[in-house]
């Protein structure tokens, strides 16, 4: 032990010593005799390789100038409920190294050389969003160019943190951020930097991308505030990549077999009310309808309320208030029917004047008994609505005594007003159908 301490320090200090030398006499140039016969000479490399653990500067109150780009090469996965973006991309770092540079001419005509990366020093290069731990491989090489250019370049599979919105599934954007920053230098020591534009960038990820999955690239946009954390100020660049979701997918199996449910229940209104089977063939539907959404709903997102659901559930209550709406009508005109009730001067009068003129109705309450009662052929005439009050009045109070309408009379009076109150109550469904659903088609759009 005693022996080999003074033997440890004289190994360093020669090491200090031509480290010293070699920086101060050739200014850090590479001796490459004998290159071309033996290849590269692992010797003339130490000197630089022994300084992997310093940034490589010259002068200490310089800062390393890092340039930075990347290649999106895929989009793999989107988890809204994470809100997490899993992605694939290429990181591509260049800096210079001023203890490497050699003579080309001197060297073979060499202009670049590979180095395994783990020799040298590398810029600590990390993304801000990122909440994996970083799986770069390991035995990754490095360019190193004869003015001491070092190009290097690594695959990440990078699962950031992004602030996804799914308000607008299918139809939705997302905006997710890729922070490029030093876990440790400042601004002092490291400043971040670009050789590319921005659009080469987009155009190259374009280009590369693998994925035609699910979602498209859009574009990538740069910003590039400093990020100060205690007194301490980072450089970092700041890249946005919006992407788009293919709605294809969900178009064909949400949105199509959902229209034509509520479009077949839209029409089923024309069921003529008074056959029975108006009302099975709507629950049929609701019951058809709730399946379908048990069936997709894994292909919807499993957080937060996208508009969609908003959409399903608009279409599920207006089933629902299709269905209640053909059973309030069929009670009215199974009351029609079997018992009627006095019909109140008020709602007559507003039956005759809502129903169109050009139909048959039974107006004349005196002279309507000699028709078979449900057909009345009779025209309704020029009849005035004062004119009319006058006669129903005696009609009204003589109801009871069975003098003023028939029960023929009534029974049919009951069942067209069931039928307008029918025909009212689709037009409403109608047009609040239609204002919901561009309601969610303009929301959709902006
Ligand atoms: C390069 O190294 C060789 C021996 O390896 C030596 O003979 C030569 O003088 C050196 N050249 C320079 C420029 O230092
Ligand atoms: C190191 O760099 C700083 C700032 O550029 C400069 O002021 C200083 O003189 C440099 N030192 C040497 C030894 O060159
Ligand atoms: C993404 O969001 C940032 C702010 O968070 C904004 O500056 C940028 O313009 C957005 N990009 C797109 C394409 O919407
Ligand atoms: C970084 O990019 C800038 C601008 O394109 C360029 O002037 C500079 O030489 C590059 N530096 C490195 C180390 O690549």
């Amino acid at each position: 032990m005693e022996g080999r301490q003074p033997a440890r320090w004289g190994v360093l200090l020669c090491l200090t010593v031509s480290l010293l030398l070699q920086g101060r006499g050739d200014s850090f140039t590479i001796n490459c005799s004998g290159f071309d016969q033996h290849g590269v000479d692992p010797a003339a490399f130490q000197a630089v390789f022994a300084r992997k653990p310093f940034r490589p500067v010259t002068n200490y109150s310089v800062p390393t100038h890092v340039n930075i780009s990347f290649t999106l090469s895929a989009i793999l996965e989107v988890d809204a409920q994470l809100q997490l973006l899993t992605s694939f991309l290429w990181m591509d770092l260049m800096w210079d190294n001023p203890f490497i540079t050699w003579n080309p001419e001197e060297c073979v005509g060499m202009n670049k050389l590979t180095v395994s990366a783990e020799n040298l020093w590398l810029p600590d290069i990390f993304i801000v969003e990122s909440m994996d731990v970083d799986q770069t491989p390991s035995g990754l090489i490095a360019y190193v160019s004869s003015e001491g250019r070092i190009r290097y370049d690594k695959p990440m599979r990078v699962t950031s943190i992004c602030n996804l919105d799914i308000f607008y599934f299918p139809f939705d954007q997302q905006n997710c951020t890729f922070t490029f920053s030093s876990f440790l230098y400042t601004v002092e020591s490291m400043l971040l930097g670009m050789d590319k534009e921005v659009w080469e960038i987009t155009d190259t990820s374009r280009n590369v991308i693998r994925t035609h999955g699910e979602w498209e690239l859009l574009g990538i946009n740069k910003a590039t505030p400093k990020m100060s954390v205690g007194s301490n100020l980072y450089d970092q660049i700041m890249f946005h990549v919006a992407i788009r979701r293919r709605p294809s997918l969900y178009i064909i199996n949400l949105l199509v077999p959902s229209s034509f449910l509520i479009t077949i229940d839209a029409l089923s209104f024309y069921l003529p009310a008074e056959s029975e089977s108006r009302a099975p063939f709507k629950i049929t539907l609701l019951l058809g309808y709730n399946v379908f959404l048990l069936m997709m709903n894994d292909l919807l997102p499993s957080s937060g309320t996208p508009l969609i659901s908003v959409y399903f559930a608009l279409c599920l209550s207006l089933m629902v208030v299709s269905l209640l709406e053909t059973v309030f009508i069929t009670h009215l005109l199974h009351v029609a029917t079997t018992q009627p009730p006095p019909m109140p001067r008020w709602l007559h009068s507003l039956l005759l004047s809502c129903t169109s003129p050009g139909r048959c109705c039974p107006t004349a309450p005196q002279k309507g008994n000699e028709g078979p009662g449900l057909t009345p052929t009779r025209p309704p005439g020029p009849k005035e609505p004062g004119e009319l009050g006058k006669e129903v009045r005696p009609g009204e109070t003589e109801l009871d005594g069975d003098s003023g309408w028939t029960k023929t009379q009534l029974v049919e009076l009951w069942v067209r007003f069931s039928l307008a109150m029918d025909a009212l109550l689709f037009r409403l469904y109608l047009l609040f159908m239609a204002s919901s659903i561009l309601t969610v088609i303009v929301l959709w759009n902006t």
